[in-house]
């Protein structure tokens, strides 16, 4: 079945020069990874200003810590989805294609994408809050297991952390100025599985449309940017990616 019907946005997909994706949770959901929005999602249960702040984590170390061990046990058990796979497939055929997510599981890269641009950093990282030296997942394990108390310390005696963006804190600068980049020079602009409702993040889609992008947006609802794309797909990013990747293939071979 085809899902890219619209004449324009054939036109549009044909002479792209520059693909960029961004993705949020929603692309994850179908590995089984919860999402942070919507009526499953993990702050409708949890509070994010008890577990995701620098300040959470500094009075609360524990608690923090084994949960984000307990989010990185469910990401070790899950693999990418057939969504993760048509997009490191897409890279491969498109002229110049940029994949941004917000994503912190690493799904993208497990599926065989490369130069992923994580605005949020990577949940498998983690890092001292003093010295900055930086810990494998391997490492941070082996720490974590010896250590009744749950409060990982570094040898220098810092809190160790893992390497994603918390609220209140700025994302990586080379991330989001590579990001803001990538969609000012886009010339289709793809949102995947993503709520549009955290900045900067969000923003990029806006940039891109400002900047004459075409903008599509996949999603299994309306989102807050759905009223500016120029295409909506609504459906589960695991099914229409794919279609998505068989319409581009015929579409770029009949130039
Ligand atoms: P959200 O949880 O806000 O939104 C997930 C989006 O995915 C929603 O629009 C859903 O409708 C959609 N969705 C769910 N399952 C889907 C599927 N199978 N196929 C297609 N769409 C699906 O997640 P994000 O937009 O990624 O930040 O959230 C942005 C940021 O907010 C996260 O990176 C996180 C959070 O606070 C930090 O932790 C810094």
């Amino acid at each position: 079945m085809k899902v890219i019907n619209d004449p324009v946005a054939i036109q549009k997909l044909k002479q792209a020069e520059r693909l960029v994706v961004l993705t949020g949770a929603g692309v994850s959901a179908e590995s089984g990874i919860p999402t942070f929005r919507g009526e499953e999602g993990l702050w409708k249960k949890l509070s994010p200003e008890e577990l995701a702040s620098f300040e959470a984590f500094y009075n609360n170390t524990a608690v923090v810590s084994e949960w984000y061990q307990h989010r990185r046990e469910i990401i070790h058990n899950t693999e990418p989805n057939p969504g993760h796979h048509a997009l490191a497939e897409l890279q491969k055929l498109a002229p110049t294609f940029d994949l941004i997510t917000q994503n912190v599981d690493g799904l993208h890269q497990r599926a065989g994408s490369s130069d992923v641009v994580e605005l949020h950093g990577n949940i498998m990282e983690n890092y001292c809050v003093n010295c900055n030296l930086q810990y494998s997942q391997e490492e941070f394990d082996d720490i974590f297991r010896h250590n009744p108390n749950h409060i990982p310390h570094c040898y220098c005696g810092g809190l160790i952390r893992p390497n994603v963006v918390w609220f209140g804190e700025a994302l990586p600068e080379e991330s989001i100025e590579k990001a803001y980049q990538a969609s000012k020079q886009s010339d289709v602009f793809l949102s995947v599985g993503t709520s549009a409702q955290v900045s900067p993040a969000s923003n990029l889609p806006r940039v891109a449309k400002q900047n004459n992008s075409y903008l599509i947006e996949i999603n299994k609802t309306v989102t807050a940017i759905s009223d500016i794309v120029d295409l909506h797909l609504e459906g589960l990013s695991g099914e229409i990616l794919p279609m998505f990747l068989d319409d581009y293939k015929l579409l770029r071979n009949d130039k």
